[in-house]
Parts: structure tokens; C-alpha cells; sequence
């Protein structure tokens, strides 16, 4: 007999997960799942150990400790100049995934239709599936990853409740530019859809680059959920943090959802991160350079190994073209390949686009936050990929 919902149907195990899990069976280098194999900052650990031996051990507020949500207002205002009311416009969930959940479930009836950008981070799916909406994929097609302005606005055109946007982005490491923000703004008021903007990599962008948030684009305010987290700006994806932002109404919307399915996220954890959002801005800059050095040795490992990649422009992966290395185009062949026998866990590209899986073929993502030593045995065994034996 089959127990399983209908709604379930669709949906197939993370295929990052899986493989990470056939990655660590077979001894492999994890560079599928992003999480960094390093520490968080030391003060970060010391104020959670602190709030753990402080009593900080029950229910926090449901929306969030309010003195983390008054740091997340001012680190708004800090780097983006924007004014946030802690108590009705911040909501302090368990990680993006569940803001995400939250935003979709809170805003989106069964049968809406919701864009979303393919190549696409695996938990957008999931969550238009569990409100029985309907999801409406838009291509970045590779190698440049941009989105075509008439076949955005033709979704648009057909009607639709909300766009699920993701910079920077993953797995593309897209940082979309201000000219291509300010079109997606101008039909999101156009047609009167709610964006939910991932921003989980808000601060890591290269080369210059600057992130901003559509919120703070004309017209965005009340009709944008800008979600962030902390687990990749504080090496702490195991914590599960993350907030949403957002006008009063949206809030309370959101709010009803994370209340009844999660109450709160861990209380001394919050508390730990009031002391990671006060850091100075040096970290910052050190957290950008930090990554920018690996994604350079990433790029040139990936060149010199015979994989064809553009450096991303932000967040911290790589989508690599395998195909001049001659072993076809098959991704999900290809990165089974490389964990048997070259010891490299990666993503397939395909899983990554839901609607069009050929554009991902031949890809596969690789994931770069990890210490010099990992990356060095990643170079020295990518290194075989040049050997005639294999
Ligand atoms: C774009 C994006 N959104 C959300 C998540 C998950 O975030 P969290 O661990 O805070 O739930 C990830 C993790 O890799 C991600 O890349």
C-alpha cells in the first residue's frame, strides 16, 4: 500500500545529498554540498558557549530574540541604508530553507503560478510543490546565465503571484547587475507580484562587484520578502539560521507559517548571532578576500585540469564544463566517475534545472569554501584527469 501524499509525488531525494552521502562511502574530497570544512569566527563560538551556560536554553520569541532582530535593523541600515522595524518586519526562522518554505506558504495559493530562474537552488521546487502552486521556469542559459527580457515579461504577462529570485546566485555565481534588478522591479509592480529574494550570499561578491537588495529598488518595499541567513557568512551552516524581511503584512503572513511549524529557531544560537552581526566591517573584507583567493586557485585548477569555467561573480561555487575533457556530456555519469576514480564529490548540472535538464548537461558544480590543505588534495588528484591511464 502506498502511505506516501500526492503532493510528494514529484519531488526525488536531493541528489546533493545523495551524492555527498556516496562521496563520503567512497572516501572522496566533499566539494558537492556547500558548507564550509572550517570553523566559525572564534568570538561566534565563544558567545553561543556563553549563552548555553547563561541559561539561554528554552523557547526564544517566536519572531526571534528581539535584540537580534534590532542588530539585524541596524545591519541593514549599515550596508544598505535601508530602516527596518525589528518588531514587525523581521522574523528570525530556521535557516533560508524554512524562510523560504515560510514566504511561499504564506503568500501563494494552490494553482498560482510562481517564476523561477533555472538553474535554481533545489528548495524552490519543494516549496511551490507544497503550495500546490505552480512554478514557471525562466533559463540562465550557460555559459553567461542571463535571462531573455521578453520571456520574463511574456510570464509575467501571463499572470502570476510571486518570482522567487536568488543573487548572488547559485549555482551560476550570478550577481544580477542593477539594469537587470531594476526590469524584474518595474514588472513585479507592473503585474503585482511579490518577489522572494534569496540573498543568503549577500556578502560575498568579486571583482568589485556590489550586492544589492531588490528591496531597495523603487517601488519594492512593500512587495518583497528579502530573506538572508548566517550559516555561510559565519562558516555555520549546521546552525540553522535565517531571517526574512519584510512589510508588516507580509510579515504576519509569513509569521503564521513559521509559528505553527517550527515556534522558534534555537534561542542560544540567536543569541550568538547578535555578536556575529555586531563584527566590524574588517571581517567582511576579510570574508570576501578569504574567498576570492580560493575561487582564483579553484578556476585555475579547473582550467589547468582541462575543465572549460568562468570565475563566478559571486557565492562560492563553479559550474564546469567537463566536455573537452572526452568523456561525453553525461553529468550525472561524469560525477559519479569522478568520485570512483579521481576521489572529487561534485554536483551534476542537470539537477539544477527542473524544466530543461539538457542545458545543465555537461556541467558539473563544484563548491569552494573549504581549507588550503582540502584544496590542495583537490588540485593533486584533478591533476590525474590530465594522466593518458585513467
Ligand atoms: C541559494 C541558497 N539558498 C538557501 C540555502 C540553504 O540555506 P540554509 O542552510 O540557511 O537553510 C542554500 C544552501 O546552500 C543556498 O545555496
Amino acid at each position: 500500500m502506498k502511505y506516501g501524499a500526492h503532493r510528494l509525488d514529484h519531488l526525488q531525494e536531493s541528489i546533493i545529498r545523495s551524492i555527498t552521502r556516496y562521496g563520503i562511502e567512497k572516501g572522496a574530497v566533499l566539494l558537492a554540498q556547500g558548507f564550509p570544512d572550517f570553523d566559525p569566527p572564534e568570538e561566534v563560538l565563544a558567545a553561543a558557549e556563553r549563552a548555553l551556560r547563561q541559561g539561554l536554553n528554552q523557547y526564544a520569541p517566536t519572531w526571534g530574540l528581539p535584540e537580534l532582530r534590532k542588530a539585524i535593523a541596524e545591519k541593514s541600515s549599515r550596508f544598505y541604508g535601508q530602516k527596518i522595524d525589528p518588531d514587525r518586519e523581521i522574523t528570525v526562522t530556521c535557516g533560508v530553507t524554512e524562510a523560504i518554505f515560510a514566504a511561499v506558504l504564506g503568500i501563494v495559493n494552490p494553482g498560482e503560478r510562481v517564476i523561477v530562474f533555472e538553474p535554481a537552488h533545489e528548495q524552490f521546487y519543494p516549496s511551490i510543490v507544497f503550495a500546490g502552486a505552480v512554478p514557471v521556469w525562466i533559463p540562465l542559459r550557460p555559459p553567461e546565465f542571463r535571462f531573455d527580457n521578453d520571456q520574463l515579461e511574456a510570464a509575467f504577462k501571463s499572470g502570476v503571484k510571486a518570482i522567487i529570485l536568488n543573487s548572488p546566485h547559485n549555482p551560476s555565481g550570478r550577481v544580477f547587475t542593477s539594469q537587470e534588478l531594476s526590469f524584474i522591479a518595474r514588472l513585479c509592480s507592473e503585474y503585482n507580484a511579490v518577489a522572494v529574494c534569496d540573498e543568503i550570499y549577500e556578502h560575498l561578491v568579486y571583482d568589485g562587484r556590489t550586492h544589492i537588495p531588490l528591496a531597495t529598488l523603487p517601488g519594492m518595499v512593500d512587495r518583497t520578502i528579502t530573506i538572508c541567513g548566517f550559516g555561510k557568512t559565519f562558516a555555520i551552516t549546521g546552525w540553522r539560521l535565517g531571517y526574512a524581511i519584510a512589510s508588516e503584512s507580509l510579515t504576519n503572513v509569513l509569521r503564521k507559517v513559521h509559528d505553527f511549524t517550527t515556534v522558534c529557531a534555537p534561542t542560544p544560537l540567536q543569541a550568538a548571532m547578535v555578536t556575529a552581526l555586531n563584527m566590524p566591517d574588517s571581517y567582511y573584507d576579510s570574508l570576501r578576500e578569504f574567498y576570492l583567493t580560493r575561487r582564483n586557485r579553484m578556476i585555475r585548477t579547473l582550467r589547468d585540469s582541462g575543465f572549460e569555467c568562468q570565475p563566478p561573480e559571486g557565492a562560492y561555487y563553479v559550474m564546469a564544463d567537463f566536455r573537452a575533457l572526452g568523456r561525453g556530456d553525461n553529468d550525472l555519469k561524469f560525477a559519479y566517475w569522478l568520485i570512483d576514480q579521481i576521489g572529487v564529490a561534485t554536483v551534476p548540472g542537470s539537477s539544477f534545472f527542473a524544466s530543461n535538464s539538457s542545458l545543465g548537461r555537461g556541467f558539473i558544480r563544484f563548491a569552494f569554501p573549504k581549507r588550503d590543505e582540502t584544496l590542495g588534495i583537490v588540485e593533486e588528484r584533478l591533476s590525474r584527469l590530465r594522466s593518458d591511464h585513467l
